[in-house]
Order: structure tokens, then sequence, then C-alpha cells
């Protein structure tokens, strides 16, 4: 088999891609990623598939994140590589592709799958959803590009809220702030992205690529040139280990004694 942690079904113009680590509410791992790339390229790359679904397997989550326990005892030079290879494998290549992405968003999409969904061309959700960038609850910053696009996308002002108090928004309030274009039940969240995208398959889809690309083109690399950087900052701090600690022994962190 050439995926263990995704699934891909083509059923071409469309084509769907689900992450696949229910258990760990299909938190990004580097696996995961790497998986992640190559099938956004296969299916870019397919003359047949002119629209891609993406969403996660199981009742709770889209995706809750990168890999906690795959980062917490990483330094800063290797926080800083976690952060710039993710977001050129992953990230920066969705928002890049020329074939549009939908994410639906089924359930928790916490930091690394917020950042998923909103490199994701147009995001849809189900009523259960909930997104978040807790990052700084565990001494981290947002490093897949959360501190630019949540920002471009709600506005500066609610992405601050967000990211600083690290609570969570439900769906609605999501849809309100403009994270997600439609919110329906549980049931018809895949029937709804496939409306999404039969509106788009009516349309050019040279006319489609080249439309990404103008959008895209209004918006600057100096902030995630800068976010790679003070994540990996954040790794040098003492916060860091306490709050990722904290997440793996399920307790609360303690910033007080640092
Ligand atoms: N990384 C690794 N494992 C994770 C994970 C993550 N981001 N999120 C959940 N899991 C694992 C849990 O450790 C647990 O595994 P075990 O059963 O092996 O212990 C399993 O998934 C189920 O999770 P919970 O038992 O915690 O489920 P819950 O319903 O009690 O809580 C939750 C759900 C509120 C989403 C909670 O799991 C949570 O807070 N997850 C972390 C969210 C988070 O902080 N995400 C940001 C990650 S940092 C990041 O993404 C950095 C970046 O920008 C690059």
């Amino acid at each position: 088999m050439k995926y263990q942690n995704i699934i891909v079904e083509k059923k071409a113009p469309k084509a769907y891609i689900t992450i696949n680590r229910p258990k760990q509410l299909n938190a990004l791992n580097k696996a995961t990623i790497d998986e992640l790339h190559d099938a956004f390229d296969d299916l870019n790359k397919d003359k047949d598939i002119h629209v891609i679904i993406l969403t996660g397997a199981g009742e709770k989550a889209f995706v809750a994140g990168a890999d906690i326990k795959e980062f917490m005892n990483f330094n800063e030079e290797q926080g800083k590589n976690l952060a710039a290879q993710g977001q050129e494998q992953l990230f920066d290549f969705v928002e890049g592709l020329e074939t549009p992405v939908i994410a639906a968003v089924n359930g928790f999409a916490l930091g690394g799958g917020l950042e998923l969904a909103l490199a994701s061309h147009i995001r849809v959700a189900s009523d259960n959803a909930k997104v978040g960038l807790p990052e700084v609850s565990l001494g981290v910053i947002p490093g897949y590009g959360g501190t630019q696009r949540l920002a471009q996308i709600i506005g500066k002002g609610r992405a601050l809220e967000m990211i600083l108090t690290a609570e969570m928004k439900d769906a609605n309030t999501a849809k309100e702030y403009g994270l997600f274009s439609v919110v329906v039940p549980r049931d018809q969240l895949l029937n709804t992205a496939d409306e999404m995208a039969d509106k788009i398959l009516k349309n050019s889809p040279q006319a489609i690529a080249l439309a990404i690309k103008a959008v895209n083109a209004g918006y600057g690399r100096e902030g995630f040139e800068k976010e790679i950087e003070l994540f990996g900052k954040a790794f040098t701090t003492t916060d860091f280990k306490e709050g990722t600690s904290a997440f793996v022994e399920r307790r609360k962190p303690d910033f007080t004694k640092n």
C-alpha cells in the first residue's frame, strides 16, 4: 500500500484525501506530512482531477495539530526545520496548487490542523467543528503559517484574540469570523463539499489555476520567514519544555515557575 496515514480516492473530476490517524486525532506527524505532499502532488498533476476535498477520519477531528510527541524534545534548529519544511512541503504547497482544495472540517481543527484548513482554498465545516491555535498554551507559536493566514482570513484583531487566548471557537462563531463558508450538520458535510466542488467544476480549470495564483500574489513572504525563526526560538524556552511535558502528562502547565 502506498499510503499508511491517509486514504486517497479518485472519482474524477473529484478526488478525496482523508487523513487517517483517528486514534491520534489525525495529528500531523512527519510521515503524514510526507504522504499528504505526495498525494496532493499526484492529484495536482492528474489531468482528470479538477477539485480535491480534504477531510479527517473518525468522528472527532479534522486534525488536532502538529504531532506534539514528535517535536517535544527538539532544539531550536530542529524546531525551525520542522516549521520551514512543513510549510514548504505541505502548507505553502497546498495554497499554491493549481487544483482547488476544499477542506471539509469535521471536528477539531487545532494548531497545524487549522493551519492546513487555512492553507486550503475553501473551508466548509460540520456543526461539531472546533477551531483554534492553542500553541501558546504549549509554550510555542503557530509554525505552519497560522500567524499569517489566520490574520489574512479573519483579520488581525480576531486572529490575535484567538492566538493569544489559545481558545477554541465553535463552528458558527468561526463562520461569523469568515473562517468557514458554510456550516452544516455532520451527515451533510461531504455532500456540501461536493456541492461546492460542483460549482467550481462548471468553470474553466485554466482560469481557476490563474485565479489562485493571482489571489496568492497579494500576500508577501516576509511574515512566514519571521514565523519560522520565532517558532524555532520558542524551542529554547523553559515554557516550551513545561507546556509540552504538561500535554503528555495530561496536566495543566505551570508557567509561573519559569
Ligand atoms: N499531537 C500528538 N498527539 C495528539 C495531538 C497532537 N497534536 N492531539 C491529540 N493527540 C493524541 C492524544 O495524546 C491522545 O493520545 P493517547 O491516547 O495515545 O494518549 C489521543 O490523541 C486522543 O486525544 P485526547 O485523549 O487528548 O482527546 P480529548 O478528547 O481528551 O481532547 C483535544 C481532544 C482537546 C483536541 C486534545 O487532544 C488536545 O488538546 N490536543 C492538542 C491540540 C494542540 O495543542 N494542537 C496544537 C499542536 S502544536 C502545533 O500544531 C504547532 C504548529 O503550528 C506547527
